[in-house]
């Protein structure tokens, strides 16, 4: 587990899912908010494994789910991960396992280091679920989860930083 980090520089953190329209876009949302409130510098973007939703903004419910917490996420488009993105970010988060092994079988070998389950900083090693085929409530779930895991990532980037 090691990114680059001093206080100076801006840490740049990728969150991916796999439709990038329901998780990993308020996974970015919430690390936003809850980066500038530490007032910690990060800069946050969100991708997708998968191509199903290029160019689309976040699904309804993850956007009403989330302005429910006065975070607004219906700006961003969905992307699919590229190349480029192992070189660009320094930590590259998964929603769950089946982002991770999407993700270790495209990353470099030596940008392997990077990619990290975004559960892992709270000492667990739970997917954040997919929301997408279920109710409304679970989008609020999610929300929770993310806002929980938010705060274990921030703590240890923190912690890096003393
Ligand atoms: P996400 O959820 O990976 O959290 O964005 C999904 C969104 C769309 C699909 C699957 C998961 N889909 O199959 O279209």
């Amino acid at each position: 587990m090691t990114a680059k980090n001093s206080k100076n520089t801006s840490i740049k953190v990728l969150c991916v899912c796999l439709g990038n329209i329901c998780r990993s876009p308020a996974a970015q949302g919430v690390l936003e908010s809850d980066a500038r409130r530490r007032a910690l510098m990060m800069q946050v973007d969100s991708a997708g494994t998968a191509a199903y939703h290029l160019g689309k903004s976040p699904d309804p419910r993850s956007i009403a789910a989330l302005s429910k917490h006065q975070i607004d996420i219906s700006g961003q488009q969905a992307r699919q991960v590229q190349l480029t993105d192992f070189d660009e970010y320094d930590w590259i988060l998964a929603m769950d396992k089946s982002n991770l092994n999407n993700l270790m079988k495209i990353c470099p070998s030596n940008l392997q280091s990077k990619l990290v389950l975004f559960s892992q900083f709270s000492g667990g090693d739970e997917d954040v679920k997919d929301p997408y085929y279920g109710a409304d409530e679970g989008f609020d779930k999610m929300f929770e989860h993310l806002k929980s895991l938010s705060e274990f990532f921030l703590d240890h980037i923190e912690s890096q930083r003393l």
